[in-house]
């Protein structure tokens, strides 16, 4: 493998599998599958906890998917397997099925199928079989695309005719109430919505008006690398919570349906109104919406690398106002910029997790050759890294429904 192809992804990989993740349903099983689904994991260009505030995220999805190979059952019935699993099938009923009943990573797909449920739609049960190239725990959304590859392939078993930002939703409602991740909808909405060569621009006010913001990385001789730092520190969970419960409390304090109401013009009299604690919240929130506007802008010129400093300076927004990065993603941000990157920053909800950084083609390896080497002189574990062009959101790939479900 030359260099090129090394720090290349066309994300033609796991469209390939197909076949094989319906045979080994076909073992399991005994029979073929109805069809086969994929759905991504993503990385945030810019525009970090701000959909909770009703606010502007710019993901892009990951050429790395979740595949399902599934098969309707007509006895209520939700069989679930995952080629990542311990080997066993979890079999469940889905008139059962309740918050708190399942543990583990059934309860993403499984809270699904109880989410759609719970919303009127007529659904019933179904075989699964998973197999994903997602990293887990890495803040790559490893469960949203887990969620949103159920939700995609229900939508057709079952011929719901959803459209795909109520798809992301209803796989949001199962990672809220079902799985108790208070998460937000960006994920979601990423995995389901992204389309190849476009990063989304998304308002998470209003999910269904969302805008395909074309990204050509290649086409602009630049690369997106990948630097997963395999930590994940525990505080992450209760610390999401009490981060959004504080912006919430801020929005109410100042009499505003939502941080996304308060822009750059209002910040310096809103942040005299609040307090201490509070101020550097809002002020991320704040600005970091900025930065989505201002990213898609520069996208929208054709000048993909004016993205670098934006990253570069929402990154400290994180670590110095909202405090979610950690000395491992702050190393890496920083050993990035120091080799070249044009920008980097933390992605995802943060506390360990990813970095992303925005390179000229051709300088992946040396970046992240620093970032290895830094991260050695600093005694951590040597992080993972790949490149992204950026992908396709949540697709059937097996072209027909092998059997049409009718109800
Ligand atoms: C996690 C959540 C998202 C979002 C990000 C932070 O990934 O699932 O909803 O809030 O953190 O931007």
């Amino acid at each position: 493998m030359n260099r090129t192809d090394q720090w290349a992804d066309d994300g033609q990989g796991d469209d390939s599998r197909a076949g094989g993740v319906a045979e080994a349903f076909g073992q399991l099983y005994g029979a073929a599958p109805d069809g086969v689904w994929a759905a991504p994991g993503r990385v945030n260009l810019i525009g970090e906890h701000t959909d909770y505030n009703d606010g502007f995220a710019l993901p892009v999805a990951l050429p790395q998917n979740t595949l399902l190979a599934a098969r309707a059952r007509t006895d209520g019935l939700l069989r679930l397997h995952s080629a990542q699993g311990d080997g066993r099938i979890t079999e469940l009923s889905v008139a059962a099925l309740a918050p708190g009943a399942v543990t583990g990573w059934a309860a993403y797909p499984a809270g699904v199928v109880w989410a759609l449920a719970g919303a009127g739609h007529p659904v019933g049960g179904a075989d699964l079989h998973f197999d994903s190239t997602v990293p887990t725990g890495a803040g790559l959304s490893s469960s949203a695309a887990l969620e949103c590859v159920v939700a995609v392939a229900y939508d057709e078993l079952y011929q719901l005719g959803l459209p795909g930002p109520e798809l992301a939703r209803i796989a949001q409602r199962a990672e809220n109430a079902f799985a108790g991740v208070p998460c937000g909808i960006m994920d979601q909405m990423a995995s389901v919505c992204c389309t190849a060569e476009a990063a989304l621009h998304l308002d998470a006010r209003t999910p269904w008006d969302h805008r395909q913001v074309p990204l050509d990385l290649r086409g602009q001789g630049l690369g997106l690398l990948v630097i997963d730092t395999r930590v994940s520190h525990d505080l992450g969970d209760g610390a999401y919570a009490a981060l959004r419960a504080g912006c919430e409390r801020a929005a109410a304090l100042l009499g505003l349906p939502a941080l996304r109401d308060l822009d750059a013009a209002g910040l310096h009299k809103a942040l005299d109104a609040l307090p201490a604690e509070l101020v550097p919240l809002v002020r991320h929130v704040v600005t970091e919406n900025a930065r989505v506007v201002e990213a898609v802008s520069r996208l929208r010129e054709g000048d993909a690398a004016a993205l670098g400093p934006i990253l570069t300076a929402g990154h400290a927004s994180l670590r110095d106002d909202y405090r979610v990065s950690c000395p491992e993603t702050d190393l890496a941000v920083a050993a990035a910029v120091d080799a070249g990157a044009l920008g980097a920053r933390m992605t995802g909800g943060g506390f360990g997790g990813s970095v992303i950084a925005l390179v000229e083609a051709g300088s992946e390896g040396a970046v992240g050759g620093a970032v290895t080497a830094a991260f050695g002189a600093a005694g951590h574990r040597p992080p993972r890294l790949f490149a992204v062009t950026p992908a396709a959101g949540a697709r059937r790939l097996v072209p027909q429904l092998a059997r049409a479900v009718g109800r």
